[in-house]
């Protein structure tokens, strides 16, 4: 069977993702370009792989790039709400302003942990840049630090979706859209 056929239907096509990417890379480099210094853009491994990949070719600003690693979902597909750093940043983030690439933002522990982290490693602004929101999903509130933005692809409705970074067990992360598995392929 090949992987398109394990799709019931997709939610954002590989042009949608691409066209709003190069808007949000667009309102980044506009938000970022009167700063001393460009930003630090941190990809949170692994779902962001991808996005990471294509929204920082899309910030023209001479920004550093680097991962982290936030686990909360292992492999099953409900969140169990405790966050751990699993993998740290290279990058000294101390005063600089950092922008954080998410795939989707859930229920917002994830992002929670990761936003406590990056401040008290002394970050004078962090901004969240994801490409999917499920606000009604939102259990925990975060805050941006200090003149932070929040950037948002797109919406999600409250499906469960893959492709584009977004695994279920580890798989379906190199589809090239945003979308939902038939019944079937749920283990
Ligand atoms: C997923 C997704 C986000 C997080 C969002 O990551 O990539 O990082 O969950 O959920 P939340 O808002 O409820 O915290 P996951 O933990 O599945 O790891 P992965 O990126 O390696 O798939
Ligand atoms: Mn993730
Ligand atoms: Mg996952």
């Amino acid at each position: 069977m090949e992987l398109n056929d394990h799709i019931e239907k997709i939610l954002w096509t590989e042009k949608q993702i691409s066209e709003r990417v190069s808007e949000l890379g667009s309102q980044i480099t506009r938000d970022f370009k009167a700063q001393p210094v460009a930003p630090v853009v941190v990809g949170v491994a692994t779902g962001a792989f991808l996005f990471l990949a294509d929204i920082v070719r899309k910030i023209h600003l001479p920004i550093t790039v680097d991962f982290i690693r936030v686990d909360s979902y292992g492999s099953g597909t409900v969140s169990s709400g405790q966050p751990t750093i699993s993998f740290d940043l290279k990058v000294d983030v101390r005063g600089k302003h950092v922008v954080v690439v998410e795939d989707i933002v859930d229920t917002g522990s994830t992002l929670s942990c990761l936003i406590d982290h990056l401040k008290s490693k002394g970050a004078s602004s962090v901004s969240v840049c994801t490409l999917l929101d499920k606000p009604t999903k939102r259990k925990i509130h975060f805050e941006l630090v200090g003149e932070g933005k929040y950037y948002c692809g797109f919406e999600c409705p409250d499906y469960f979706v893959v492709g584009y970074g977004l695994d279920m067990a580890e798989l379906y992360r190199n589809l090239p859209y945003v979308g939902v598995l038939k019944p079937e392929m749920y283990k």
